[in-house]
Order: structure tokens, then sequence, then C-alpha cells
């Protein structure tokens, strides 16, 4: 019988087992080693060489670099340091929302920068006194604008457009004074909105059908409007259902602000007059621009009010007036002013129209409509007959923002033929949603290229979000940041501006959220949601 050998696997399995122990206490006890190694240093308070310095780059992040003295010095000398740099120190106290009351229930219309208080202080001429007047810094409210006691959401689009809750807008004085004109019923607990208008009692829609049996409102060519003195709006009100999207604005004025109304019916509007300042708009922004009986002395002051139409209407873009003095032979009596007087304002306007190098398209009954022409070759060199208004030295066209207005016509870009579009040619509605507008792929808008522009778009037709209107129910989403997570994370400083805003929310009665980027959660760029909640003024609160 063979004898086993030492050397075979039998054998040697005790020699394995006992190599294998030790080789693993070893392990274990070199890591337990290290671990306290590690422990200890990290708390040594004496660890910053002094040969190190950090310094904190423009962005934030930590620099290593060894002062002048540390020559020679080996790189184990050197410590790493994994602290994070990018912190931002902050106030606590300014992470505690400051909860704003509810200012007394008088106020549940101010409107601040339109107080007619302030107002009364303004000269008239111009209607100075209805431009904009904003509170002085002391001046501001720090309580919350309150809703009427029993203010009810408003109707669902469409129906809004046509009917109002009554407490919304609780005032009554337009359905007794423009009754003839059907602007405005009371019906209940409810108003209703016929359509109607100044210039059209039968409804905005048949005044619309007119106005588009003289110009196309349906080629597409026409997307914006503009309409001066609007009124309730019924005019924008009505084109929506065409494609067409109106700015209305009028002034606040005698029947509270008509604009209110509007915007109560889910129509774009706002509190505005032409006085003193331009339009709060870019140079070439509108397609059509409208006014009905608004009342605006276009034959006046140097033709300010209408060469600022021009400033804001892009070229081919066209200017509709009904009212007076057009068609003032029929309407003449029940204006109360004579054919002199009116057909001399026609007149003024007429050649006012002529000089801005507008060409009449028609007149017909009660509607009269001109064009602006596509660019300004034929209108520079009739300069030398016509002595006003000039075209403006200054290319400053677009800033509007209390800005005042001027009476030299605002030049058009550059082009090589009579034929070209100034500034380049808009696409049709549709596609223009989706299209570069000219002026941005033509480099014009300081900042921002057709690469930013595609990529905002882009992100915009994206972005999921769902926004509940009523205030009482935001839902939660997978995505969406709980606060204390924000808290407990490392805020970033665009994080913390953020953070701020959505504790001022929270101080207003919002229900705020912060979503993540439409790109994924790691995008450091996130979104705040914040949505009003349900709350009104109390009728019996102090006041
Ligand atoms: C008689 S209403 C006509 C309203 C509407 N266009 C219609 O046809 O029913 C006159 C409107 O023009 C506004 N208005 C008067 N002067 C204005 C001005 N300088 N700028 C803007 N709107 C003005 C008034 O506030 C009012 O809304």
């Amino acid at each position: 019988m063979a004898k086993e050998q030492s050397g075979s696997p039998k054998a040697r399995q005790p020699v394995f087992q006992r190599m294998r122990i030790t080789l693993t206490i070893g392990v274990i006890g070199l890591c337990v080693a290290s671990y306290i190694l590690g422990a200890w240093r990290g708390t040594s308070t004496t660890s910053i060489h002094p040969s190190i310095i950090y310094t904190k780059s423009q962005c934030g992040e930590s620099i290593l670099r060894t002062s002048s003295n540390s020559s020679g010095r080996s790189s184990s000398d050197v410590r790493l340091d994994f602290q994070a740099h990018h912190q931002v120190s902050f106030n606590e106290s300014s992470l505690v929302a400051e909860k704003f009351p509810p200012c007394q229930l008088k106020y549940s219309e101010y409107t601040p920068c339109q107080d007619p208080r302030r107002a009364r202080k303004f000269p008239k001429t111009m209607m100075q006194y209805r431009e904009r007047h904003c509170p002085r810094k002391e001046e501001l409210f720090r309580c919350l604008i309150p809703a009427p006691p029993k203010y009810k959401n408003p109707f669902k689009w469409p129906q809004c457009r046509d009917f109002a809750w009554y407490d919304n807008i609780p005032h009554r004085e337009l359905s007794i004074e423009k009754a003839v004109q059907n602007w405005i019923q009371v019906e209940g607990k409810r108003f209703r909105f016929p359509g109607g208008g100044t210039m059209f009692p039968h409804g905005a829609d048949a005044y619309i059908d007119d106005i588009n049996a003289l110009i196309s409102l349906t080629d597409g060519n026409i997307r914006t409007a503009l309409d001066t003195g609007c009124g309730v709006a019924s005019w924008g009100a009505y084109l929506i259902k065409r494609n067409i999207i109106t700015m209305s604005f009028a002034p606040r004025d005698s029947h509270e602000a008509q604009v209110q109304f509007a915007l109560e019916r889910g129509v774009p509007a706002m509190i505005g007059v032409i006085s003193t300042e331009r339009i709060p708009y870019p140079a070439r922004s509108f397609d059509m621009a409208h006014c009905s009986r608004c009342l605006i002395p276009w034959n006046k002051f140097d033709g300010i009010y209408l060469i600022e139409v021009d400033r804001v209407l892009r070229p081919g873009g066209y200017w509709i007036l009904s009212g007076p003095p057009i068609h003032w032979k029929k309407y003449f009596k029940g204006w109360e002013r004579t054919e002199e007087d009116l057909k001399q304002e026609q007149d003024e306007i007429e050649d006012l129209a002529k000089r801005l190098c507008w060409k009449k398209v028609v007149e017909k009954d009660d509607l009269a409509i001109w064009q602006k022409p596509i660019n300004h070759i034929e209108c520079v060199n009739s300069r030398k007959i016509y002595e006003t208004p000039q075209i403006c030295k200054s290319n400053d066209v677009d800033s509007a923002w209390y800005k005042k207005m001027e009476t030299c016509i605002s030049p058009l870009p550059d082009v090589n033929s009579e034929d070209e579009v100034a500034g380049g040619a808009l696409e049709k509605w549709p596609k223009r949603a989706f299209a570069v507008p000219p002026r941005i792929s033509r480099g014009s808008v300081s900042g921002l290229s057709t690469e930013k522009f595609q990529e905002d778009n882009k992100a915009l037709l994206m972005t999921p979000l769902v926004l509940s209107m009523r205030g009482d129910s935001l839902e939660p989403t997978k995505t969406g940041v709980r606060l204390s997570q924000l808290i407990r994370g490392h805020m970033t400083s665009s994080m913390l501006i953020k953070y701020s805003a959505f504790i001022r929310t929270e101080g207003m009665r919002w229900k705020s959220q912060i979503m993540d980027h439409e790109s994924g959660p790691f995008n450091p760029e996130k979104i705040l949601v914040a949505v009003k909640t349900y709350w009104t003024g109390q009728p019996t609160q102090k006041q």
C-alpha cells in the first residue's frame, strides 16, 4: 500500500487553514489600525499645515496651492481636504417665513400704482394722472390683499368669456351706464357679457366678421393685436377663437377699472393709458392695432399717439379705427359734434397717416383701415416733402418701460430692396410659434442666440407642469423635493435665492414646492411652483 505523502492534499489542509486565519486576522488588524489612525487625524485640530493655503475661486471651488516658502516639501506633506467648500452661509432667522396679515377689506381692489388718491396730485393734461404712479418704499403695504368676502372660483374657459360672478367684481355701474351698448348685464348672481361695445352693440363677433371681410383675419398673417381703450375687452375676447391674441388696455377710470372685468373673464388686459410714456412693448410687436371709440385724440399733440402706434406695429401691420370721426355723416348728431369739427378731425388723421407713410387700405361703413409700410425706403425719401414727423435719430426703439414718447418715427431696420420686409418677414401663424423670429436669428436681441431660443422653446414645450388653479389641491409629485430635504442638503447660492422665494410664498399663504428640472434630478436648476390658496376677506373685519 502506498504511504500517504506529506505533500498530499489531505496533509496540506491544516497548514493552509492556519495561513488563511493568520492572513484574515492580519487584514482585519490593518483595517482597524488604519480606521483608528484616520479617525484620530480627522479630529486633530492641528491638521492644517501652515504651508497649505486654500483659495476660493470665482465659482466657489477650492484650489490647492502651496505658499512660497514651501519649496522642497514632499507631496506626502500635503493633506487632502475632503470638506465641502461650496456652502453658503445664511442667517437662520431669514429662513422663517414672514407671515403677512390680511389688509383691510376696503383694499380688496387696491392696485398699488393706480391709487386714485395719489393720481389726483398729477396734471390732467394728456391724462398724466392716469399713468402709473407707484408708492414710495415707505408707502408700500406689508399685508395681503383679500378677495371679496363671497369670492368664488371664476367660470372655466370658454364660459368665463361670457360670465363672471357678481361677488368677484361687485360693481353694477357699467351695466346701467352702457346698457344700450350691451357691454355687461347683471343676471342674478352672475354678470353676463353679451359681447357688445360702443361701436358694436350687436356683439363683437359680427363686428369682427365685418373686419374680416376687409382684411383677412384667418390666413395666419395676423396673430398679435393691440386694443387701445378696450372697455371690457370684448373685441379681444372674441378674437381668441380666431387664433388672434390681443393685449387690451384702458385706464382705471370712473367705472372702477374696466380691465378688471376683462381679467375676470380670462381675457388678457392691462390697466394702461396712452399719455406721455411709451406703450410698454418693444417696437414691431403687433400685427394689428385697434381703436373703437377709444377717445384717444389721434390728431392732437403733433400726432404723438399715432406715432407711438406706428412704433409698436410690425412692418405691414394694420391700424383699425371705428367711432369718431369715421362715418361722421351718419353719426354726428348722436355724437353731439358738428359736421365741420368731425370732418376736420378726419382730415387731420388722414394727413398724419400719410406723413407716417401709411396706406389707406379701405373705409367702409363704420370701419377705416390703414397699413404701415413694409420698409422705410420710400418714407425716408418722402421726408423732403413732409417736414414732420422726421425719422428718429436714435435707434433706441425697443425700450418702453417709463420711456417718454417722441414725435419722430421709429426707424425700421435697413433693407436692400423695396419689396424686402424690414427686419425680416415673420412666418404665418401657427408656424410662427416654432420659427426662430428674424430679430433673434439676425442677432439683434443681445444675449439671445438662435440656439438659446430653440433650447428655451423646446424646454417650454416639454415641461410637464400641471398647475391647479384652485389653489387648494397642489398634488405632491414624484420628483417634488421636500422642504426638509432641501434644508438638510448643502445649499448653493442659487438654491438659497430660490429657497428665499419659497419662504416668501409660504408667508403669503401660498402652497409651494420645489421641483426638478425636466432634464432630471441631477440638474442643479430647480423649478419653484407656488399656488395661491383660497381665502377671502371677512365682512365683519374692523375697518
Ligand atoms: C367709449 S369707451 C370704448 C370702449 C371699447 N373700445 C368699445 O368699443 O366698447 C372708451 C375707452 O377708451 C379708454 N380711454 C380713454 N382715453 C384713453 C387713452 N388715452 N388711452 C387708453 N385708453 C383710453 C376709456 O377708459 C374707455 O375704456
